[in-house]
């Protein structure tokens, strides 16, 4: 049994990879802003669940859920920071403000989250960090500048630190999703090819932790094919990107 803090808990992969986590006996700190689901669970595993309400774009907030961990725990054996959110640019009307937003959650906020997290890893139990990253990072989509932009730099982030944490005896694992079915793609327009279910990638996630493995990609087809695109020459990148490509409206 391990102590755990998940953020991005109230939907979504978070909130399937909660249960799990708890249905496996783990100690889970649950972070996400809203509190209404996170609290149902904690009804659900008394003595197991620690509520880590807040705004993770909030270093002030960040460190208060890290202090309540640490004032409850003392220290973390598993930290999973999932929490994320996507915006698209639209062709025609760049937009900085929507970057900033999406960059300042993804990378930012999970920045904040490494820095609360990593000393009460460092006292932790065979500790193991996990990244939440994105298929998308390995090839360019249109309007997702954004959102990939977030997920390659996390994944350099944590390829890095992975280098620097290895001394420390700290696992780092990365993890690739395809399109799972959740509230944040729900609202995508466009096709979806091998869309998972959020309990089926939850499932896969959980499955393979305990195994630390470096990365955790799925599904198994159109990840291999994003990494196979990615690696082409620019030239046929842009060919094929421009293929999915929408043109400006209005
Ligand atoms: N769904 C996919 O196809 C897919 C594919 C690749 C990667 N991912 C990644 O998987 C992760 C989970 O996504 P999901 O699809 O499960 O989306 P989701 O259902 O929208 O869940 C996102 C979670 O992040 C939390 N969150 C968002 N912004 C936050 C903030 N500023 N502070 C604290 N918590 C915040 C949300 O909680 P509150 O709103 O309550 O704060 C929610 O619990 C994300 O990192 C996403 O980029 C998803």
């Amino acid at each position: 049994m391990s102590r755990c803090w998940l953020t991005g808990a109230s939907s979504g992969i978070g909130a399937v990879l909660a249960l799990r986590l708890l249905e496996q006996g783990h100690q889970v700190a649950l972070g996400a802003r809203r509190a209404e689901s996170l609290a149902n669970l904690a009804a659900r595993f008394p003595g197991q669940v620690l509520l880590a309400i807040g705004d993770v774009d909030q270093p002030e907030q960040v460190a208060l859920i890290a202090s309540q961990i640490e004032q409850a725990w003392g220290s973390l054996d598993l930290v999973i920071l999932n929490a994320g959110t996507c915006e698209y640019l639209e062709p025609g009307q760049f937009d900085p403000a929507l970057i900033e937003r999406v960059i300042r959650t993804n990378l930012i906020g999970t920045s904040h989250c490494l820095a609360a997290a990593l000393p009460l890893l460092r006292r932790g139990q065979r500790p193991h960090l996990v990244v939440m990253g994105s298929s998308v990072s390995w090839f360019a989509l249109p309007r997702a500048g954004a959102y990939g932009a977030s997920k390659a730099a996390l994944r350099y982030l944590v390829e890095s630190l992975r280098l620097d944490l290895a001394r420390e005896n700290i696992d780092v694992t990365l993890v690739n999703p395809g399109f799972v079915d959740t509230p944040l793609t729900r609202r995508n327009d466009f096709p979806m090819p091998q869309l998972w279910s959020a309990e089926r990638a939850a499932g896969y996630i959980a499955a393979r932790l305990p195994r630390r493995p470096l990365e955790i990609t799925f599904p198994a087809a159109f990840t291999l094919l994003l990494r196979l695109l990615g690696a082409l020459p620019a030239r046929w990148r842009l060919k094929l990107g421009l293929r999915l490509a929408r043109q400006p409206q209005g």
